[in-house]
């Protein structure tokens, strides 16, 4: 019964949020819980913090995987019952905690998971295959041939939602809140990802065009940051 019930949830929560994903690919991914003890302080971290462009060919694990998006969207406490707070507030401050951002992850390299293009879901921590295969090699094309989204084993790519933001907070929604947003929780990445002895870099550079086309996002979302994630050289 418990598990019915679970996998109910599981399944009004993706559908609901994932309207792209077509069924012959579902597939979910529950990733580990996130640690919340490291070998570096917040200082130390702010301190080392660099954008870093160059990745070994080396592959990630399903943990600094679950790490990151953590870092970058995890729910870290339960809505209070307030109906202007339904789900759960995150890592990173949201203008009215109504998240619009979207948080996809671009696998080339990472133990346990296959290739593809998958879709974070906070919720329940876990992704969800939208696109199979190996696609860095056209995202790298499509953000003008930068190198370092070819060799990362994984590459986060934000898309916002702006009728999220757009519904309460109008224009200035969409175009404040929304980036004011998506730099809160990217810094959490570029400082998780100094923690976990890996390193990223915020990518804006792209034709959103062709990535829009590539990773097949709903018309009602824009591409607006990669950041791809590996040992640095
Ligand atoms: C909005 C934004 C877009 C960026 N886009 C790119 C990019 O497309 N390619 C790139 O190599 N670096 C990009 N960067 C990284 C900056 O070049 C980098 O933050 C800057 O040189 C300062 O270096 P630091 O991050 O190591 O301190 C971007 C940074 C920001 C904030």
């Amino acid at each position: 019964m418990k598990l019915f019930i679970t996998a109910l949830i599981l399944m009004m929560g993706v559908s609901h949020e994932s309207p792209a994903v077509s069924p012959e690919n579902d597939k979910v991914i529950i990733l580990p819980a996130p640690s919340l003890k490291g070998t570096m302080s917040v200082e130390e971290a702010l301190q080392q913090r660099r954008s870093r462009r160059q990745f070994q060919d080396r592959e990630l694990s399903m943990e600094q995987l679950s790490q990151i998006l953590w870092s970058a969207y995890g729910i870290t406490a339960k809505r209070d019952g307030t109906p202007a707070l339904k789900g759960g507030l995150r890592t990173a401050p949201s203008a009215g905690a109504l998240y619009p951002l979207e948080i996809y992850v671009l696998v080339g390299k990472v133990k346990g998971v296959e290739p593809g293009l998958y879709k974070y879901n906070s919720k329940d921590h876990s992704i969800i295959c939208t696109i199979s295969g190996d696609l860095r090699n056209e995202a790298s094309t499509a953000a003008y041939n930068q190198k370092m989204i070819k060799e990362a084993p994984a590459v986060l790519l934000y898309s916002d939602a702006y009728d999220k933001s757009s519904k309460k907070y109008g224009a200035r929604g969409k175009e404040r809140y929304v980036f004011m947003d998506l730099g809160h929780s990217a810094e959490n990445v570029y400082l998780q990802a100094e923690a976990l002895h890996l390193g990223t870099c915020a990518v804006g550079a792209f034709s959103d065009e062709a990535l829009k086309k590539l990773f097949q996002l709903p018309a009602d979302e824009e591409p607006i940051y990669m950041m791809p994630i590996g040992y640095c050289k």
